[in-house]
């Protein structure tokens, strides 16, 4: 899944070297980094390329992604006038560009498209840090000290992610995942009382689509019961919590979409092959055959990995039985 093109030549080929948001303003290049890894590894879905702050962007926030870093904002959202700098989105009009590359990749991919969008919570961390955070101070601080503008900034977050999204759909994604990477900072009841609601309505206001919506998340253990409380039709979870344990928590029929380690991939094929190899087959035996399962890295793709150690990574999980 996410920046699975992140390691490969071809796509540091044609990158360039500016912010990644002029290359998803491109299209016609944005379809071809998305194809790269479909082509290069045989993964059954193409995951778009564009990054979550890409509507806050669109609308005139003033957010950019540094190279190496990530998001990064000059004046982070601090009191209520800010909430004027996040109009609603309208992505005939703000986001054209994400919609061409969309129906684009629909039309050469053999795979379905998976769209997607940044999470209300995950956003607004953005937003208030200014800067990836380690802590979550001042987000914790705002939630917690002005919790009406932190659900008025939540309400944007989640129209935003709405809008977005159902117009991936509509330009032909076969499903959406919701990222909120970063809920793990967050203990239950916080989570429950000042994230849960939003995220819930982004998946309430996607149901009639019909399109499976995934719900991702880093360090969420123990959060997952009250992910799941959200209303997706699959629950990402990173390795840090075993994929049979998450179901024992979560429920015999949860589908899920993980969790191999990305780090455990690190250095050169002819290495950790074996490594690697043995971790993969632990993943699919914690499955055990179940039909509800979306293999992938926990947290996506490491600029480091060598290629080849994911391209047999794909080829082993494709070896596998579904019905073992
Ligand atoms: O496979 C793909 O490339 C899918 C496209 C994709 C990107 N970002 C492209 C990207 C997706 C799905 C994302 C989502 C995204 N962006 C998330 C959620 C997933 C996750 O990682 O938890 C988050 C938190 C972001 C914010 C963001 N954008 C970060 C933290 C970074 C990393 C900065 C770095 O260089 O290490 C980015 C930049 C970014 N987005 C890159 C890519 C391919 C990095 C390389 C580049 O700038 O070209």
């Amino acid at each position: 899944m996410r920046q699975a093109g992140r390691s490969l030549p071809e796509y540091r080929a044609i990158r360039g070297s500016g912010s990644i948001l002029e290359v998803i303003a491109d299209p016609k290049l944005s379809a071809e980094i998305t194809l790269q890894p479909v082509r290069r590894y045989g993964v059954d879905a193409a995951i778009l390329y564009s990054d979550i702050v890409v509507p806050a962007h669109a609308v005139g926030f003033g957010v950019d992604v540094k190279p190496g870093i990530g998001p990064f904002v000059e004046s982070p959202f601090e009191r209520a006038a800010d909430l004027q700098r996040l109009r609603p989105l309208e992505p005939d009009i703000d986001t054209p560009y994400v919609l061409e590359t969309v129906r684009r990749v629909v039309e050469e991919a053999d795979v379905p498209v998976i769209g997607f969008a940044g999470a209300p919570f995950t956003v607004a961390s953005y937003l208030i840090e200014g800067a990836p955070s380690r802590t979550y101070g001042r987000t914790k601080a705002l939630m917690l000290g002005d919790t009406g503008l932190w659900h008025d900034l939540m309400d944007r977050l989640a129209d935003m992610a709405i809008s977005s999204l159902c117009s991936q759909i509509a330009a032909g994604a076969s499903a959406v995942q919701l990222f909120d990477s970063w809920a793990g900072t967050l203990s239950p009841p916080t989570y429950e009382k000042y994230v849960l609601p939003h995220s819930r309505r982004v998946f309430e206001s996607l149901a009639e689509t019909r399109v499976p919506r995934i719900h991702f998340g880093v360090g969420t253990s123990e959060i997952l019961g009250l992910m799941t409380a959200a209303g997706a039709d699959v629950i990402g979870i990173d390795w840090r919590i075993p994929l049979d344990e998450a179901r024992r928590r979560l429920g015999p029929e949860t589908v899920l979409q993980g969790n191999l380690d990305p780090a455990i991939c690190l250095g050169p094929a002819d290495q950790i092959e074996a490594v690697v190899a043995a971790e993969v087959a632990d993943v699919l035996a914690r499955n055990d055959g179940h039909p509800g399962h979306v293999f992938n890295l926990g947290h996506g793709v490491l600029p480091e990995i060598d290629p080849v150690v994911l391209e047999r990574v794909v080829e082993q999980v494709h070896a596998h039985p579904l019905d073992s």
